[in-house]
């Protein structure tokens, strides 16, 4: 899929939060300034945070819980994770009984990556950008294309 503009991207991102639920892992590749941030921004507005989403990239994981979201949510930057085992002390797994994960720099985890993740990846295309999808069973039925 062609996203042409930044508006594309965070659209794209408001059309994902009608369909994810607590559990889900979206894992968002492309290179620095792919627009990972920007999806991720538009999935939360979706999920009715109303103020725009700072990134997580220094603080790694940012938590959303209700009532600013309408369900939980962690955004989550591994760009500057040191290796695969620090991820464990993150909580992801823990978190993903309630919550959904939106995962920036998903390759940082190797193969600890979850199975079940949709995975999104973001390239450049012009002056816009590529959409590309994995899409496990599990986002079978709900998938958008
Ligand atoms: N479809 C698009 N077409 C053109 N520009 C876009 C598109 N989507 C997002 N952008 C722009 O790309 C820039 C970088 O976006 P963003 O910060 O989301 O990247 P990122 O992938 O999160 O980068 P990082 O790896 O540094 O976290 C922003 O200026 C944004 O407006
Ligand atoms: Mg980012």
């Amino acid at each position: 899929m062609i996203l042409a503009t930044p508006d594309a991207t965070h659209a794209f991102g408001r059309q994902l939060a009608d369909l994810i639920l607590p559990g889900d892992v979206i894992a968002l590749s492309g290179d620095l300034g792919a627009g990972k941030t920007s999806l991720a921004r538009g999935l939360l507005a979706g999920l009715g945070l109303a103020e725009e989403a700072p990134s997580p990239s220094f603080s790694l994981v940012i938590p959303y819980d209700p009532p600013l979201v309408r369900m939980p949510v962690w955004h989550v930057d591994l760009y500057r994770l040191e290796d695969a085992d620090e991820a464990e002390e993150l909580g992801l797994d823990d978190a993903l009984y309630d919550s959904a994960l939106l995962i920036e720099w998903p390759e940082r985890l190797g193969n600890r990556l979850w199975p079940h993740a949709l995975k999104l990846r973001i390239d450049p295309e012009g002056e816009g950008r590529r959409l590309t999808a994995d899409v496990p069973p599990s986002w079978g039925a709900r998938w958008l294309w």
